[in-house]
């Protein structure tokens, strides 16, 4: 099943164009990579937008705020799912739950709306976490290079999609780590799953660069849970729009403490977001605390990018960034580290 955006409804069609060549060779940062992610990661494919218009535009009918529960049987989050494994980090195949998602059995019916528009992201509606985008890649490699300690930390993959930066947060022995997307069904279909089938594999591998060249048979590792995992005790799933979700973390009677670390990948695509983004990270990261942000240098056909969302945090006065990382292959990459302003 092909996905992709479709900002232009003309010259329709299936196979790529020019611009989709240059997107789909981003993968390509090790032979590995090229082999394991190029089924994993998301390379969107974009057309120029019919009518391009800089000024922001107000969604409607943002999504409510939930939290999921982990369902005390938590074998029964993998029924019907196939588990596959890239720099030993274990997920779904997410063509498997399309295929029995297209039914129109989960509420939210992103699948179908998906396909029926042709598109990887309809705004407001579905916001593309039913794909591992290429840049989690980059963090995931990142924190692999730096040897990110995440020893007792807090940490929220915010906009979470198959939630691997929080799996690799939670495999590196983070004290907590919540996961956000904006649908419900990639929270119940696709990142649950995921999180539970890395806490009862065996093995605490975390996944490195190297590690790619040997993608291992997973499912046959696959043990069934008698109990609930330990680290899966660590974990909260929410889902929602960000500042619903916000407001739903600060007044809940459950104990909530702010996060030392916010991981979040391919977010910044959407310049409309980037206000309620902003007061998310800014109401939810710790006085101390760091968000690392992966972006592509800049979304065609969408607007956003790692410039405008600089620009955005400058004028607003609150963060400072620093760019970690610059992945210069094919389309331009960046790892940005957000940090408070020491003024504010
Ligand atoms: C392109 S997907 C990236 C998914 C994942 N981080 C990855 O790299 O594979 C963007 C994600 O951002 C989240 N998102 C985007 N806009 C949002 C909004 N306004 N409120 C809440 N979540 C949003 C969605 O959950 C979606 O999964």
């Amino acid at each position: 099943m092909a996905f992709r955006f479709n900002f232009s409804i003309e010259n329709e069609s299936d196979e790529p164009d020019a611009g989709d060549k240059s997107e789909s060779q981003l993968g390509s940062l090790a032979g590995s990579r090229q082999a394991a992610d190029a089924e994993a990661a998301c390379s969107p494919r974009l057309a120029a937008p019919k009518h391009q218009d800089a000024t922001p535009k107000k969604q409607c009918c943002l999504k409510a705020a939930k939290e999921h529960d982990i369902p005390k049987d938590v074998n029964q989050v993998l029924e019907n799912k196939v588990v596959e494994a890239v720099s030993g980090l274990h997920y779904v195949n997410m063509s498997v739950v399309e295929m029995t998602l297209l039914d129109g059995s989960h509420g939210e019916d992103i699948v179908s709306k998906s396909v029926a528009s042709h598109s990887d992201l309809i705004p407001g509606v579905y916001e593309g976490g039913m794909k591992i985008w290429e840049c989690t890649f980059d963090l995931i490699d990142y924190f692999s290079e730096t040897e990110m300690q995440f020893t007792n930390k807090t940490v929220l993959d915010l906009g979470c999609g198959a939630g691997l930066l929080g799996i690799v947060a939670l495999r590196g022995k983070a004290k907590k780590v919540h996961f956000q997307d904006y649908n419900s069904t990639v929270i119940d279909e696709i990142t649950l799953p995921n999180t539970v089938a890395n806490c009862i594999l065996d093995g605490n591998e975390t996944g490195s660069r190297d590690d790619r060249k040997t993608s291992k048979p997973p499912s046959k590792r696959l043990k069934k849970a008698k109990c609930l995992p330990d680290l899966l005790t660590k974990c909260r799933f929410f889902s929602g729009e960000w500042s619903a979700v916000s407001q739903l973390l600060l007044s809940s009677s459950k104990p909530f403490s702010k996060y030392d670390l916010i991981l979040t990948s391919e977010t910044i695509y959407n310049p409309d977001y980037y206000s309620a983004l902003h007061d998310t990270l800014s109401q939810l990261l710790d006085k101390n605390g760091r968000v690392y942000l992966a972006s592509k240098a800049h979304y065609f056909g969408v607007g956003g990018g790692v410039y405008l969302f600089e620009k955005f945090i400058e004028e607003r006065n609150v963060f400072r960034t620093n760019t970690v990382k610059i992945i210069d292959e094919g389309l331009k990459r960046f790892i940005i580290e957000i940090a408070f302003n020491i003024s504010s």
